[in-house]
């Protein structure tokens, strides 16, 4: 054994897919997982730059294991991902104790890397954005345990919104082969992994061209839903603009397909869309919203929303408002807008200051908590179908979620990790549902 290892991971499935991905080469070059950074000999963080608040998380955790090298000065660091892709040398500049710095583009050459890191001693920076997405490698038993997986379709995005980093770190989409794809589930499955969430910026810009000609989302979709051993199907994230009819009947014909969709809008102002390049309107965003109700009437629809965009005015924010109030989402994930170097809306005049940000989030909030809990009321006395993943955070239940991705625990005696279980619903809160088991 060369040692242990420890991986934080930050931001969003991408980088818990990464990160994933490290770790089995880790543990192929003879390191071994540890949870608690104090005893690791190999630190890696993998970062997010989408906004500054993840960017301030990432340093001062930094902070926290360049203290912990200052007493044990073998350990090495790496930072990883988004931040590493963005600043690449300068970091090593800036922080003398940091031993590598891995961008999106180069999580595949991470062995051969660490191996300079080790056999030469060599400090290295390698943030070419190279368009080749990652290979499979679905090392046999890592997931072993598990019951949810990923699998990254395809890696960056063209879109250019006018307040996203991610174009810039992530580099052009780019879509892997589909049998690699089905072989990464394959995998999975043998595994035990019961669910799978497909990954992608935009994963309805997914394309590949194979023998059988090309293949869209709605196709790989088809085809994933074929692969024996997968009980529910996810995919996120897809982009409004890109929202196919033939991927909105796929709600209807794949059965394993889960009745859930994350749908960002960012703002219920069709000026303030405008500014953000987003190339679709609030009355298009309600279309599309209905038609997905018509074919699926038990699809929970989930979102993304920016308070305080550049020139946002009351108007804009009351429009925003009165759309979440129309739409009624199951649950939306909300932001201020926060200035990113080299993008668009950087450069744009009318920035508001952080009291008029804070107060409409907190407006914003309160409406979505109202919303979300009068939407988990209406399941109480429901009995739903629930996939096991573990003992709840307290440890006295058992907690799982519903096809619609809600939280639901509930007591059980004995051992129901990846059972699909009926729950009857008997009280409703705003991040989960409590209930009892039905059948098992
Ligand atoms: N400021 C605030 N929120 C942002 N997001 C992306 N970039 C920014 C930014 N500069 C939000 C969007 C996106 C989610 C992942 O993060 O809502 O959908
Ligand atoms: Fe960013 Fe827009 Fe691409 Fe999403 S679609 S990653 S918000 S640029």
């Amino acid at each position: 054994m060369l040692g242990y290892y420890h991986i934080a991971t930050m931001g969003c499935q991408m980088n818990e897919y990464d990160s994933d991905y490290l770790g089995q080469l880790l543990l192929d070059s003879g390191f071994y997982p540890t949870d608690n950074p104090a005893r690791a000999d190999l630190v890696l963080i993998n970062t997010c730059a989408v906004r500054a608040k993840a960017e301030q998380k990432a340093f001062s955790l930094l902070g926290r294991i360049i203290a912990l090298k200052k007493r044990k000065p073998h350990v090495k660091i790496a930072m990883v991902g988004c931040i590493a892709q963005k600043e690449g040398e300068r970091l090593l500049k800036r922080f003398p104790e940091l031993d590598l710095v891995l961008g999106t583009g180069e999580i595949e050459r991470f062995g051969e890397i660490l191996n300079l890191v080790y056999s030469e001693g060599r400090r290295v920076s390698a943030t070419e954005l190279r368009p080749d997405p990652i290979p499979p490698l679905s090392k046999k038993d890592y997931f072993r345990g598990r019951v949810k997986g990923f699998i990254t379709i395809m890696q960056g995005c063209d879109n250019f919104c006018s307040y996203c980093i991610v174009p810039y770190v992530r580099g052009r989409e780019i879509s892997r082969p589909t049998r690699d794809i089905l072989a990464e589930a394959e995998n999975l499955v043998s595994q035990g992994i019961k669910e799978i969430t497909l990954l992608g910026q935009n994963v309805n810009s997914y394309r590949s061209v194979e023998d059988a000609g090309t293949i869209d989302f709605p196709a790989l979709l088809r085809r994933l839903s074929r692969v024996e051993g997968i009980v529910r199907l996810r995919f996120t994230t897809s982009h409004p603009k890109d929202l196919s009819d033939d991927l909105i009947r796929c709600f209807a014909e794949i059965p394993n397909l889960c009745p859930h969709i994350h749908l960002p809008v960012q703002s219920g102002s069709n000026a303030v869309l405008k500014r953000m390049n987003r190339h679709y309107s609030r009355e298009h965003y309600m279309e599309l919203v209905s038609r997905l109700r018509e074919t699926r009437p038990a699809i929970a629809i989930t979102s993304d929303m920016i308070v305080g965009f550049p020139g946002e005015t009351d108007r804009d924010f009351e429009l925003t408002l009165d759309l979440m109030q129309k739409i009624r989402f199951d649950n939306l994930f909300s932001f201020k807008y926060s200035d990113r170097k080299g993008t668009a809306a950087e450069r744009m005049d009318d920035k508001l200051d952080e009291e008029t940000k804070s107060s409409r989030l907190s407006i914003l909030q309160s409406l979505q908590r109202e919303i979300t809990l009068s939407k988990n009321r209406e399941l109480e006395g429901q009995s739903v179908e629930v996939l096991v993943e573990g003992p709840s955070k307290k440890g006295d239940q058992w907690t799982g979620r519903t096809d619609t991705n809600k939280v639901v625990n509930f007591p059980c005696l004995s051992n129901a990790l990846g059972d699909i279980v009926k729950v009857l619903i008997e009280k409703a809160f705003i991040n989960s549902l409590r209930g009892a088991l039905v059948t098992k």
